[in-house]
């Protein structure tokens, strides 16, 4: 009944708004990962409170994120899609994994740092203890691969180190994951400040492109993308808005950079940005359609959502009791 594959674990927040940058480099992605791994992706609504939300808008965002994990190609027959708070399992490890994590190691991550200063007027617990259900999360389904963005590899070494003092307690508990860091796509960055990576908060909407983006505003926001002095369309580190557009150009077409050049040798910059606007917005066409019609069926998603919770609480509930065993709590 065990998969005997090595186990990949990911989790993204119902926050909607993803960017071609998730889509690059991790969410389009994940559909590959099934044929080496037992995979579940789960979408962290108890992660997501750590902020304050809007209730209608967080129920809604959960539809529509596990929507967009299927859209994107992520075949629910081969992985384990699942919404966290359906898994209680996540939250009660979560408090015994508090007893062995330190305070100082939770003052250190850079992200509760940041989320700090942005919401000052709501610093809670939740906000500072939020990478210990993250580990959670991950040590529950024994995997050993985690892909994350480069923002939360602090968060998978955390998880390692809490593992691994656990483990040293008692032996032969937790599987100590790795982060895996996508490298192609990964480095989307901001069509505005090329030197900044893109991101799905950015407050400038023309410096990002959405995922959901319709095709009209993909090609106008390519239009307006930043580009650098001279108009030659050429890779190089004195030219970061073209390079730039190279790279997603060549994420969406599978062509190298040196075709790419080749292929507007010539041409001046507005016809390059069209043309990697229409790529882009031909490569989400068919995701968009998918994702329209998965959301106009929520029975559909309800029993994707009853089926993951069923396979992620039967794996999360043997490593659950195994822990409490292991601590001394009496198992009925
Ligand atoms: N914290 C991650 C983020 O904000 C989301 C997440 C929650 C996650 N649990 C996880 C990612 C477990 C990987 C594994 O992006």
């Amino acid at each position: 009944m065990i998969d005997p594959r090595p186990v990949l674990f990911s989790g993204v927040q119902p926050s909607g708004n993803l960017t071609i940058g998730n889509y690059l480099g991790a969410i389009g992605r994940f559909a590959e990962f099934s044929e080496k791994y037992k995979c579940f992706y789960c979408v962290v609504d108890e992660h997501a409170i750590t902020v304050r939300q809007v209730p209608a808008d967080l129920r809604r965002r959960t539809y529509e994120t596990l929507a967009l994990y299927i859209a994107c190609g992520l075949d629910v027959e081969k992985n384990t899609l699942f919404v966290q708070s359906h898994v209680p399992a996540h939250a009660e490890l979560a408090w015994i994994l508090s007893c062995y994590t330190m305070f100082g190691e939770l003052s250190r991550m850079t992200q509760f740092k940041d989320k700090s200063a942005r919401h000052s007027d709501n610093i809670n617990a939740g906000l500072f203890t939020y990478p210990v259900l993250m580990a959670s999360d991950i040590l529950l389904y024994r995997a050993s691969a985690v892909p994350v963005g480069s923002d939360q590899k602090q968060h998978v070494e955390l998880t390692r180190n809490i593992a691994q003092r656990f483990n040293q307690q008692f032996p032969d508990t937790f599987v100590v994951p790795e982060p895996v860091i996508s490298t192609s796509g990964a480095r989307i960055m901001s069509l505005a400040e090329p030197d900044k990576k893109m991101s799905k908060s950015d407050p400038n909407e023309n410096a990002v492109v959405r995922i959901l983006d319709d095709r009209d505003t993909v090609i106008r926001k390519f239009r307006r993308a930043v580009t650098d002095s001279g108009n030659e369309v050429r890779y190089s580190p004195d030219k970061p808005g073209v390079s730039n557009l190279i790279d997603i150009y060549s994420c969406f077409t599978g062509k190298d950079v040196a075709s790419v050049e080749r292929e507007f040798d010539g041409l001046g910059y507005a016809e390059f940005k069209t043309a990697v606007g229409e790529a882009c917005a031909d490569r989400l066409a068919p995701v968009q359609a998918e994702y329209k019609r998965l959301l106009a069926d929520r029975p559909y998603l309800e029993e994707v959502m009853k089926k993951g919770a069923e396979e992620a609480s039967y794996y999360a509930g043997r490593m659950l009791s195994k822990v409490r065993r292991k601590i001394g709590f009496v198992n009925l």
